[in-house]
This record gives structure tokens, sequence and C-alpha cells, in this order.
């Protein structure tokens, strides 16, 4: 549904010739389409608000490039899902879905010593968190 609603605004901006922006400002959980039952809670993350807060300009920190299982340190892949390169399911030489988000929200939490480890501060129950 939202799809087609962003399909529309994106159609109205291109024919009104304004410049195609993409905000992610309203993004505000990770919710892949990928995982049809989830088991947890959407995590919390406001895309801007938490890349401002945390410092982060480069896009390619989260969304790297890459191609049949082998990273491409020369592309990027913004506003490609995570799992348009990570199988849910394992499979030999590819880091699943889950273990992805995982390894990359955690990992980057530890290394700065900021942000949260633990299972509830990022799968935070009723999710209606606010946009900071
Ligand atoms: C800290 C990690 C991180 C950084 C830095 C980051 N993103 Fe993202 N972004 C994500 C995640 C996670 C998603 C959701 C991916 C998914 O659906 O699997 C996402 C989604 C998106 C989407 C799709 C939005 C939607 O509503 O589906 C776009 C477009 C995007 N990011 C662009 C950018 C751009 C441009 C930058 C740099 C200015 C950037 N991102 C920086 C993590 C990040
Ligand atoms: C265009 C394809 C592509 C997209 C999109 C993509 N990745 Fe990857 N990623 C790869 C490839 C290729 C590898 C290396 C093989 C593997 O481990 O699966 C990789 C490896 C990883 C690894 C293993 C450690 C490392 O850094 O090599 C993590 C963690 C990871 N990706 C997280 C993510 C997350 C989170 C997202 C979404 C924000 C994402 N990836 C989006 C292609 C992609
Ligand atoms: C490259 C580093 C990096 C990555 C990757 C990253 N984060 Fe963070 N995150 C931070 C830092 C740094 C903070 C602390 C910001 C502060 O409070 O100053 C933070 C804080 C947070 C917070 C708390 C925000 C608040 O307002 O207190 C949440 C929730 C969060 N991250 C979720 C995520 C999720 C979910 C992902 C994976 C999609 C992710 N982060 C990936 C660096 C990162
Ligand atoms: C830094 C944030 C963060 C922390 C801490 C974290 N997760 Fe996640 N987790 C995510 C993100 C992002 C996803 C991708 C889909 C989503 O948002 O649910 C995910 C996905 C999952 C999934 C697969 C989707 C589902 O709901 O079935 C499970 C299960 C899960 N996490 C369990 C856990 C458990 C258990 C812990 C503690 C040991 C934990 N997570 C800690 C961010 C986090």
């Amino acid at each position: 549904m939202t799809r087609y609603l962003i399909l529309a605004l994106t159609l109205t901006a291109v024919l009104c010739g304004a410049p195609l922006a993409f905000s992610q400002g309203d993004m505000l959980v990770i919710k892949p389409e990928a995982f049809t039952a989830p088991r947890r809670p959407p995590a919390v993350f406001p895309h801007d608000a938490h890349n401002e807060k945390a410092k982060i300009d480069d896009c390619a920190a989260c969304h790297h490039g890459g191609e049949n299982g082998v990273r491409d340190p020369k592309a990027t892949s913004e506003g490609v899902p995570c799992a348009d390169c990570h199988p849910v399911v394992a499979a030999p030489g590819r880091t699943p879905l889950m273990r992805a988000y995982h390894q990359q929200c955690i990992g980057c939490h530890l290394e700065k010593k900021a942000g949260p480890a633990a299972c509830g501060q990022c799968h935070v129950d009723a999710a209606a968190p606010k946009a900071k």
C-alpha cells in the first residue's frame, strides 16, 4: 500500500519537475516483508534521526554493495532492502538476513560504545516510536 503511495508521490514529484529527494525521515522502524512471521516487534530505527544523532554521513556504512556473495567496496546500495542480497534462510557464503542486521547494528554499537545491544532496547513492545 505505502509502495503505491510512494510511487504516486514520486511520479508527482517527477511530473512537477521537482528534484527527486530520497528522504527516509518517515522511516521509524525496520519491518522487512521477508520476515513473514516475525517473532519480535520491529526494531526501532528512526532512519534520518538515528544517523544524525550517531553522526554517520556515509550511506555505505550500512548500504554496502556486492554481487553473488562478494562485497564490492566501490558499490553502494541505498534504498535496496538488505533482503535483496541476504536470504532469510542460511545459504553457503551468505550472511543470513537476521544476522546481517544484528551484526551491522549491534556491531557498530559495541564498537562505538554507544547505542543499544539488548534485545528489548531495539525490539520495543507496542512500537509507537517517537520521531526525535
Ligand atoms: C546506520 C545504518 C544506515 C545508514 C548510515 C543509512 N541507512 Fe538507509 N536504511 C538503513 C536500513 C537498515 C534500511 C532498511 C533496509 C531494509 O528494508 O532492509 C534503510 C532504508 C533506506 C531506504 C529505503 C527507505 C524505505 O522507506 O524503504 C533508502 C532510500 C535509504 N535507506 C537511503 C539512505 C541514504 C541516502 C543514506 C545516506 C545519506 C542512508 N540510507 C544511510 C540503514 C542505514
Ligand atoms: C547489493 C547487495 C547487498 C545489500 C543490499 C546488502 N548487502 Fe550485506 N553483504 C553483501 C555481500 C555480497 C556480502 C558478503 C557475503 C555475505 O556475507 O553474505 C555482505 C555481507 C554483509 C555482512 C557480513 C559482514 C561484512 O561486513 O562483510 C553484514 C553484517 C551485512 N552484509 C549486513 C547488511 C545489512 C544490514 C544490509 C542492509 C542495510 C545489507 N547488508 C545490504 C551484499 C549486500
Ligand atoms: C555505523 C554505526 C552504527 C550502525 C551501523 C547502527 N547504529 Fe544505532 N547508534 C549508533 C550510535 C553511535 C548511537 C548513539 C547515538 C547517541 O545517542 O549519541 C546509536 C543509537 C541507536 C539507538 C538509540 C537511539 C536513541 O535515540 O537513543 C537505536 C534504537 C539504534 N541505534 C538502532 C540501530 C539499529 C536498529 C541499527 C541497524 C539497522 C543501527 N542502530 C545501526 C551507531 C550505529
Ligand atoms: C541494535 C538493535 C537490535 C538488537 C539489540 C537486537 N535486534 Fe533483533 N533485529 C534487529 C533488526 C533491525 C532486525 C530486522 C527486522 C526487525 O526489525 O525485526 C532484527 C530481527 C530479529 C529477528 C528476526 C525477525 C523476527 O522478529 O522474527 C529476531 C527473531 C530477533 N531480531 C531477535 C532478537 C533477539 C532475541 C535479540 C537479543 C538477543 C535481538 N534481536 C537484539 C535489531 C536488533
